[in-house]
């Protein structure tokens, strides 16, 4: 159990924001969420300036009240440490604590989260709000675990204050120790922007022209420490005061500012916040899928939470589509499936005034009696129970996708020859995987890859030596690796590696690049497999996308050639032999046809098998506990029944307590939670 002593093994809740509203209210919350089964709430997030009105006075009365009503009625508390928006008159006293952007536009009170994380006055104060909370509560019986800020860095997420300049300078000499070598580092010599003094060096601002990229690339190094280290120092806060009480901060998955695996280790449990569209033509499945899958690799073999989502709609797109009828609670177990023990939603009840007011809750305006969506927010509630046994296993992938923070905010740079969106790319070779069921995770290229049978590597275009040797040791050892293009083009500096691209991967994939050949939206080619020239059947050939390139096959075999363009009869797909191993390179980026072809095409060459096999838009996905008990979750997206046929899967549906065997019937929108039999 991640969360500890929840009354029902999964966790369920939301945000409470009961600051919001008149104490009389409060009674009514709190018997309203024992009978919708919520067990769990995020407290007190956005409430600084009720708990410190003016910086030396507290009010800490009215948070006890809160949390002795929480308590008798078994809610739990994630409680949160209130730093994430400071109140107005740290805005008055220090003007410098607030953000400055890239054109030195100061960010000012009256909205939220406006403070640099480097401000010194902000962490003096933020962390003797902590102490304050952590003493008065740490013995508190509804405390269940810390919540540390929220989603750190969601708006204001870089600075360029004088506070932010001075630490990115520390930072830097930290790193760098001499000046020389931070001139060697970032290329100074180019443009003449060769460093004398440290006192030179500022954050990058907005400039005539391209920018210096090394130095763009350590600043969101420097950034992604800066705001990690208010998370460190308030989690040191808290661990002094309750040692065992498991601390986490709600994350954004493919959030680009932060370099979440960095943050992963300093968490107890991974969390993240989930607001997929309704709008969006598969209803933003996939969209989740991808970032559970993110969130859970965050944190290997273990449960992650689902800190928030919208029971329906949110208020900040253009256009907030509510989510129809069962959807909230078919994308609720979908979190499941893929690996959450809990599912909260933003916000426990909808406001009156605020910037948020329109953003639906688990009770709406109309109050909770004549409310479709807090229906169906007591029937999850009662759901949730049968699905206990499900809690603390974990889904166990064969797949792995690697993905790294460093190489996003490299390959994302200014002056590339076209723009590579690397979040769409990886987003794009998970979806192949998805639709056909096979689990997969996300990887550092210097994790422990031997568990997997495939590992994919896509637009990987920074990569360490040591990452290098990694995914090669892989690859010799017996395993699969595919890699595509742009890939190890650049070190850590964002140097190239010189000798042919892919730099330090030339050895492992037995080819080298010699010139890339953008494609943008004029520019079209496609990709023919050797073996299938006769049959053109749509396997054999495949359309490229965004990129191409001129590849040398040097050991590595020719799988497929490009049909037209400047590099017609040119390698496309190679495959080389390394030790025990394979390492394919595809040259070209694909259409999403051509990765689901791909994709099939590596899965059945490998053996691998879904958990079962089922119609398109019905996701099943499969959890593991340590004794080896299956849970597999078939999830029904289609707004039409369908049946699924179980093959050998036998056992019990939790949802329904019903016995399933051969096939089963699922409504639109459905979905059911087999307990296998055997194992
Ligand atoms: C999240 C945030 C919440 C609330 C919610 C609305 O990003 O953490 O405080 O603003 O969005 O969707």
């Amino acid at each position: 159990m991640i969360v500890p002593r929840l009354d029902s093994a999964l966790a369920y809740g939301g945000d409470y924001n009961p600051e919001q509203w008149p104490e009389t209210v409060w009674p009514e919350d709190a018997r309203l969420m024992r009978e919708a089964g919520v067990n769990f709430v995020s407290l007190g997030i956005f409430a600084w300036s009720r708990i410190q009105p003016t910086p030396t006075t507290w009010d800490f009365a009215w948070l006890d009240r809160v949390m002795d009503l929480l308590h008798a009625h078994g809610v739990r508390v994630c409680l949160a440490t209130a730093t994430a928006s400071p109140p107005a008159w740290m805005a008055r006293l220090y003007p410098d604590s607030l953000p400055v952007t890239a054109d030195g536009v100061t960010l000012h009170f009256g909205s939220r989260q406006q403070f640099s994380p480097s401000s010194p006055d902000y962490r003096r104060h933020a962390a003797a709000l902590v102490r304050r909370l952590a003493r008065r509560y740490a013995r508190h019986p509804a405390l269940a675990t810390w919540h540390v800020g929220n989603e750190f860095a969601c708006h204001m997420n870089e600075c360029h204050g004088e506070h932010s300049v001075r630490a990115f300078r520390a930072w830097l000499k930290n790193k760098y120790k001499t000046l020389a070598a931070l001139n060697d580092a970032w290329g100074t010599a180019f443009w003449s922007q060769i460093y004398g003094s440290w006192d030179e060096i500022h954050t990058p601002r907005r400039a005539p022209f391209i920018s210096n990229p090394s130095q763009l690339l350590d600043f969101r190094r420097f950034t992604s420490d800066a705001f990690l280290e208010l998370y460190r120092m308030e989690r040191a806060i808290l661990k002094r005061a309750t040692p065992e009480v498991p601390v986490t901060t709600n994350l954004m998955a493919f959030f680009k500012p932060l370099d979440y695996r960095a943050w992963a280790r300093e968490m107890d449990f991974a969390a993240w916040d989930a607001y997929p569209d309704p709008a969006l033509p598969d209803e933003g499945r996939h969209w989740s899928a991808v970032g559970h899958d993110l969130t859970r690799s965050l944190k290997p073999g273990l449960p992650f939470i689902q800190m928030e989502a919208a029971t329906s709609a949110v208020n900040w797109r253009e256009l907030n589509r509510p989510k129809p009828a069962g959807l909230m609670r078919l994308q609720s177990l979908q979190a499941l499936a893929r690996g959450a023990d809990g599912v909260m939603f933003f916000q426990w009840r909808a406001s009156l005034s605020g910037a948020e007011k329109y953003h639906s809750a688990m009770v709406p305006h109309v109050g909770a009696e004549r409310s479709r969506i807090h229906d169906e927010v007591r029937r999850l509630g009662a759901e949730l129970k049968k699905l206990a046994p499900v809690a603390g296993s974990t889904v166990r992938a064969r797949v792995a996708i690697v993905m790294d923070w460093e190489a996003w905010w490299a390959l994302e740079l200014e002056a590339r020859p076209v723009r590579l969106d690397y979040m769409a790319t990886l987003h794009a070779v998970h979806r192949a995987f998805y639709a056909q069921n096979h689990a997969a995770d996300f990887v550092h290229p210097e994790a422990d890859l031997s568990g997997y049978a495939l590992v994919v590597a896509p637009v990987l275009y920074l990569l360490t030596a040591k990452g290098a040797a990694k995914l090669d040791d892989y690859a010799r050892r017996g395993g699969t690796l595919l890699a595509t293009y742009a890939s190890g083009i650049v070190d850590e500096h964002e140097r190239v590696v010189p000798g042919g691209y892919p730099g330090l991967l030339r050895d492992t994939l037995g080819v080298w690049v010699e010139e890339w050949a953008p494609l943008g939206a004029r520019f079209t080619n496609r990709l023919r497999f050797r073996r299938d020239r006769a049959a053109r059947s749509a396997a054999g050939e495949l359309s490229c996308r965004e990129w191409t390139e001129l590849v040398h096959a040097e050991q590595a075999e020719v799988l497929a050639t490009f049909t037209d363009d400047l590099l017609a009869g040119r390698p496309a797909l190679t495959c080389n032999q390394v030790g025990q191993g394979r390492a394919f390179y595809l040259a070209s980026g694909l259409d999403a046809a051509g990765w689901d072809a791909l994709a099939a095409r590596l899965a059945a060459e490998l053996g691998l098998e879904p958990p079962l096999q089922a119609p398109r838009d019905v996701e099943v996905s499969e959890r593991v506990d340590a004794e080896g008990r299956r849970h597999v979750f078939i999830l029904n997206h289609r707004h039409e029944p369908v049946t699924v046929s179980l093959a050998a899967l036998r056992g019990t549906d939790l949802l329904t307590g019903r016995r399933v065997a051969k096939r089963i019937r699922l409504a639109a929108l459905d979905a059911a939670v087999v307990a296998a039999d055997g194992a």
